[in-house]
């Protein structure tokens, strides 16, 4: 069975090579392994990156008192990979802007527009909301006057889709999460519990197929064990629906179980300071969580957070 490992890539910091960060003992390099710079290679006009981010700046309300610098000239590329989307994760201290960047890729205001730099979705610049992405909150939200599967098919809804056929793909989606289509169906938000209300957020973003899916801490408030039983639903599910996923944790395991690839940021204003690769999970998250490469791969990234923040 093959293990994770990581590849340390873009973004190096001065702060981290003075530091020897880079150059880690042999037996930690058995999952590490340094690389080179994601190369910003130009888009191919047929397949443009899904995501790119070009320098981008956002301060909340520039030009008064409180004007406040979130994210400073960050710059990434998401490339759009041939029948797979990429699962990229992005850890970061709480304030240093993952949610800015989040909310900048779904269009949300006021995160939306940058104030300097370009947003970049499919090649083209955001210019608000779209139907190529579905965005999950960390705050589980559902409608509470609908039922489950009305909250489900609430997009399909508003795409006008017969009721017929929205409610029989609601009842499709209802069983993927794991929600029992007989049991579960008909009752409202304050009857589930948060595992539950997060599993019908979920479906009633995958239901849309969504092009791009943007996580923001969805797993935040769950209990440890359902934690990873929504880890090891969301691995299979978005090898289904063939997305890519923009990931927000702050969970070291939970980065390394799920992403292919690991943003790592800066406190604010946030930057991103290093790109990191992880090869994908082979079982379980509560299998992968015991080994040894697994815990190798999570304390080389616990280090390196140790040592960005340790030299700013
Ligand atoms: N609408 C806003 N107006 C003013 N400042 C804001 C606004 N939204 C966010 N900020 C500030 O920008 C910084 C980054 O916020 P953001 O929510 O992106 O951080 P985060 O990394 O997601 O934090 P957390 O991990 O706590 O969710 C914070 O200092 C926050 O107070
Ligand atoms: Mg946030």
């Amino acid at each position: 069975m093959s293990q994770p490992a990581v590849a340390s890539s873009a973004h190096e910091t001065t702060a981290a090579l003075a530091s020897g960060a880079a150059s880690a003992p042999r037996s930690s390099m058995a999952t590490v392994i340094t690389g080179e710079l994601t190369p910003p290679r130009s888009p191919n006009l047929l397949r443009p990156h899904v995501v790119e981010f070009r320098n981008v700046t956002k301060t909340y309300n520039a030009g008064k008192a409180e004007e406040f610098t979130a994210i400073r000239d960050v710059s990434f590329v998401v490339e759009d990979v041939a029948d797979k989307g990429e699962f990229v994760c992005v850890l970061g201290p709480s304030g240093c802007g993952k949610s800015t960047i989040l909310r900048s890729i779904a269009g949300l205001e006021p995160q939306h527009p940058a104030t300097a730099g370009d947003v970049l979705v499919l090649g083209q610049p955001v210019v608000g909301p779209g139907s190529d992405r579905g965005m999950v909150f960390q705050d589980y939200t559902s409608f509470d006057h609908r039922t489950v599967l009305e909250n489900v098919t609430f997009g399909l809804e508003c795409q006008h889709l017969p009721r017929k056929q929205r409610d029989e793909l609601g009842r499709e989606w209802i069983q993927k999460m794991g929600l029992n289509v007989d049991t579960d169906a008909h009752k409202y938000p304050h009857e589930l519990s948060g595992g539950m209300r997060q599993r019908v957020a979920i479906a009633r973003t995958l239901i849309l197929k969504p092009r791009i899916i943007l996580m923001d801490e969805p797993f935040g408030a769950l209990d440890p064990l359902t934690r990873l039983n929504m880890q090891d639903l969301l691995v299979k599910l978005w090898k289904e629906v063939q997305a890519t996923v923009f990931f927000i944790t702050h969970s070291i395991e939970e980065a390394v179980f799920l992403g292919d690839r690991v943003y790592l940021m800066s406190n604010s204003p946030g930057t991103i300071l290093e790109e990191l690769k992880i090869e994908p999970a082979t079982c379980p998250a509560h299998e992968m969580q015991r080994q040894p490469k697994f815990l190798e791969a999570v304390y080389y990234i616990r280090d390196k957070i140790t040592t960005l923040e340790s030299n700013p």
